[in-house]
């Protein structure tokens, strides 16, 4: 059985996707540099969008990856954070940004701003690729959005629904009987 055969609808193909990952990449070529940021991806969504954003961005950077969970298997925010694996790079005076597939409720982003600003990080940035801004609960904003989307449950371009759709090219919105079963 196909993936395709569970989405109700795309909202951004790949050619949507890759054309707001080159203009933040604009962007942020230009804000970073000679910054040397430490770009930092969180896990496991903001993979695929980390990997393409970095090589869109023509400026000296570091890379390294952080795991937190805060979904478990629902498509509801439980609003704690827990750090599965930690970067392994020394923060201390340099610029971060962090890499996230989506700011839903803002939760996870406020933890890991106050994480990261506690580390005495010269700057912490976000740059997202997605935005919902409907269900935001914490007072938190990315300074870097790819694009907007409705109060819907996406999929595909690293986001899932319990571990599944990661690899989807495009990002769209599941069958409501997927993910009512
Ligand atoms: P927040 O803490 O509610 O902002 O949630 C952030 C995390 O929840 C994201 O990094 C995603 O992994 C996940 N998430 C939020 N909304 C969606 C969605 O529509 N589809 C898939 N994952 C989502």
């Amino acid at each position: 059985m196909r993936m395709d055969n569970d989405i109700e609808k795309i909202l951004f193909t790949s050619e949507d996707i890759k054309t707001a990952v080159q203009k933040l990449g604009q962007k942020l070529t230009k804000d970073y540099q000679d910054k040397n940021p430490v770009v930092v991806g969180i896990l496991r969504g903001a993979a695929p969008f980390m990997i393409d954003l970095v090589r869109a961005m023509d400026c000296y950077l570091e890379i390294d990856f952080i795991d937190v969970s805060s979904y478990g298997d629902a498509t509801e925010s439980s609003g704690a954070v827990t750090i599965l694996k930690d970067i392994d790079s020394d923060v201390t005076g340099r610029h971060v940004l962090l890499v996230e597939d989506i700011v839903d409720t803002g939760r996870t982003l406020e933890k890991l701003l106050e994480l990261f600003s506690g580390r005495g990080a010269a700057s912490v940035k976000v740059c997202s690729l997605l935005d919902k801004p409907e269900r935001r609960i914490a007072n938190v904003t990315a300074d870097y959005v790819g694009l907007s989307v409705p109060n819907e449950f996406v999929v595909g371009y690293g986001l899932d629904f319990r571990q599944q759709y990661r690899n989807l090219p495009y990002i769209g919105v599941l069958k409501p009987e997927i993910y009512q079963d």
